[in-house]
């Protein structure tokens, strides 16, 4: 059916970046509806509140199509709750890979209908990461380059830079 092929993009966009950005575009190719999915718990201490993060994504990826929504427990049991069929995870790297595995091999094992599908970001986002976007935004460097204006904005009045 036609209309209907849902994926959840799911992480914790602490905050969200270009790189994510451009794998919820690319996840349009082949779902009809992305539902960005903000892990409420899956960083102990996030720099950005999950409304925060939620609000940063709503003003980065507006688009026909993608939805942002935070989400609490399983990652399976939301992705049921929206219908989704396909879990979206990027791999950059080798170093991504056995995290990665192992994920997509225990959501299957708790829900055998939902389909993990890996997307290959663009070749200039490869080394991209939240966690760098942060660090070097703690210490004044310039990711105006790397993340979406709203987020360069953010990030700033974060940090006081
Ligand atoms: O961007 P991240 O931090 O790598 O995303 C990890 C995330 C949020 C996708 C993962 O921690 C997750 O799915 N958390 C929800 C809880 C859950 O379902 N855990 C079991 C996964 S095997």
């Amino acid at each position: 059916m036609s209309g209907d092929r849902i994926a959840v993009y799911p992480g914790s966009f602490d905050p969200v970046t270009r790189g994510h950005e451009d794998l919820i575009q690319r996840s349009r190719a082949f779902a009809d509806r992305v539902v960005v999915a903000v892990a409420v718990n899956a960083a102990k201490q996030p720099l950005f509140t999950t409304e925060e993060r939620v609000a940063l994504l709503r003003e980065a990826v507006r688009g026909p199509g993608i939805e942002v929504q935070s989400f609490q427990g399983l990652l399976v049991n939301f992705a049921r709750q929206v219908r989704a069929s396909m879990i979206v995870r990027g791999l950059r790297a080798v170093s991504d890979f056995e995290y990665e595995f192992q994920m997509a091999l225990m959501n299957r094992n708790l829900d055998p209908q939902i389909e993990t599908v890996f997307l290959v970001p663009a070749f200039d986002l490869t080394y991209l990461s939240s966690s760098l976007v942060r660090e070097v935004a703690r210490y004044g460097g310039d990711v105006s380059q790397l993340v979406h204006p709203t987020v360069d904005k953010a990030l700033k009045a974060k940090f006081g830079t």
